[in-house]
């Protein structure tokens, strides 16, 4: 599925349209593309829409910012590009927080073959005018979650 990102706002309402059809249950999304292709900026957006009120701050330096959204469910998001070596991702109970919790993963490719397949990749890359976001699913429930996506239309 591929979808323009014209603004930042058409980032902030995908990541607010991909909260509205998030599952209620554990999953894993890896956001993917270079430094500054708006993953932070997307994730921002799916957390406040599930009703996070705190700021949402980048986990560039703490790789891992964690949020209770309900009883049944919590999302991490987490960012391992400064990662030095996968092994540290078991300080955090990486394999726990996979079986858990929600997971925003931004440069999964730092976890090495910790990181299982994802329900879904996001990928966002630069493009004529602000941004191209690629998504793919690879699991049954991030099919089911793109089939109930409303994908939404620039104003
Ligand atoms: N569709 C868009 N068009 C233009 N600018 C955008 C778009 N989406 C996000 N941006 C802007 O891109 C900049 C970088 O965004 P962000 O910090 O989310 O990137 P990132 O992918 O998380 O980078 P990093 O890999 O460094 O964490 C921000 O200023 C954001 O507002
Ligand atoms: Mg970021």
């Amino acid at each position: 599925m591929r979808i323009e990102l014209v603004d930042e706002a058409m980032t902030r309402k995908l990541g607010k349209a991909l909260a509205k059809s998030c599952p209620k249950s554990p999953f894993l999304v890896t956001l993917t593309g270079h430094l500054g292709a708006g993953k932070s900026h997307l994730a921002r957006a799916f957390l406040k829409k599930l009703g996070v009120t705190d700021a949402v701050p980048s986990p560039t330096y703490t790789l891992c910012e964690t949020y209770p959204i309900s009883k049944k469910l919590t999302v991490s998001h987490m960012d391992l590009y400064r990662l030095e070596d996968p092994e540290e991702l078991e300080y955090f109970g990486f394999r726990d927080l996979l079986d858990h919790q929600g997971l925003l993963i931004e440069w999964p490719e730092r976890a090495g073959p910790l990181l299982p397949t994802a329900d879904l990749d996001v990928h966002l890359m630069w493009h004529d005018v602000g941004r191209l976001c690629v998504m793919s699913a690879q699991t049954k429930k991030g099919q089911r979650w793109l089939d109930e996506l409303k994908v939404p239309s620039a104003a």
